[in-house]
């Protein structure tokens, strides 16, 4: 009785969201590509505004040689990125932490310095304020190893200039919802990057005019 309550109870925090359900698979097969050849040993990466928790714990079935750490500035994601971790019995996935990047990384979670071979955060710049988008940067400049990766995904203005349409429309409704958010620009963020010890070595064109951007800790 009692097992089959919490059964009950996981389904029902177990948020999903529609956009993730698409987008993982793309997401799993640019991360082998770009871990492939650090895959003999074992990797930590940190993921920032984990969300629901979807990915995650696709990324830990596809890539059992990293242990990820997921983070979410919300309570219900963090409940919910719980139960997934619960109901797929993941052993590589580490309960998930109360992290705002917008915060000096001393404060994120008790990460330690040079820590991390991988930060990814999906989805996140887009709905962050620039101050956000400086904290994260920052932050990752410092708990990445030399060498590490930050690999953000998502839509993106290229020179000020927000192409097709779809992203524009995109930007528009983001700006609607807070008026600090919005696509950031690749430019600005290639200059965050080298400010904090980091260079943009790749642009990768995923589907529907997302992209991820890797940036190498220098
Ligand atoms: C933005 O413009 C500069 C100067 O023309 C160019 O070097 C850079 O590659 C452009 N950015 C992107 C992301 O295409």
């Amino acid at each position: 009785m009692l097992s089959l309550f919490l059964v009950l109870v996981e389904r029902v925090i177990m948020l999903l969201s529609p956009q993730a359900e698409k987008n993982w698979e793309g997401l799993c097969s640019m991360l082998e590509d770009v871990l492939e050849d650090q895959s003999h040993r074992q990797l930590f990466a940190l993921e920032l505004g984990s969300g629901t928790g979807q990915h995650v714990i696709r990324f830990a079935q596809k890539m059992p040689f990293v242990t990820w750490q997921p983070s979410d500035i919300k309570e219900e994601s963090r409940d919910s990125i719980k139960a997934y971790i619960a109901a797929t019995h993941a052993k590589t996935i580490l309960q998930p932490v109360h992290l705002d990047a917008s915060e000096p990384w001393e404060k994120w979670a008790g990460v330690p310095r040079s820590s991390c071979d991988v930060v990814i955060a999906i989805n996140l710049l887009q709905y962050s304020s620039f101050k956000t988008a400086q904290g994260l940067f920052s932050g990752a400049g410092q708990i990445l190893k030399l060498n590490g990766l930050l690999i953000t995904y998502g839509a993106y203005a290229i020179n000020g200039t927000i192409t097709p349409s779809c992203n524009e429309q995109l930007d528009e409704e983001i700006r609607k919802m807070n008026p600090e958010w919005g696509l950031p620009d690749i430019d600005v963020l290639r200059q965050l990057a080298y400010g904090n010890g980091m260079r943009m070595e790749r642009i990768i064109e995923m589907e529907e005019y997302y992209k991820c951007l890797i940036f190498r800790k220098i």
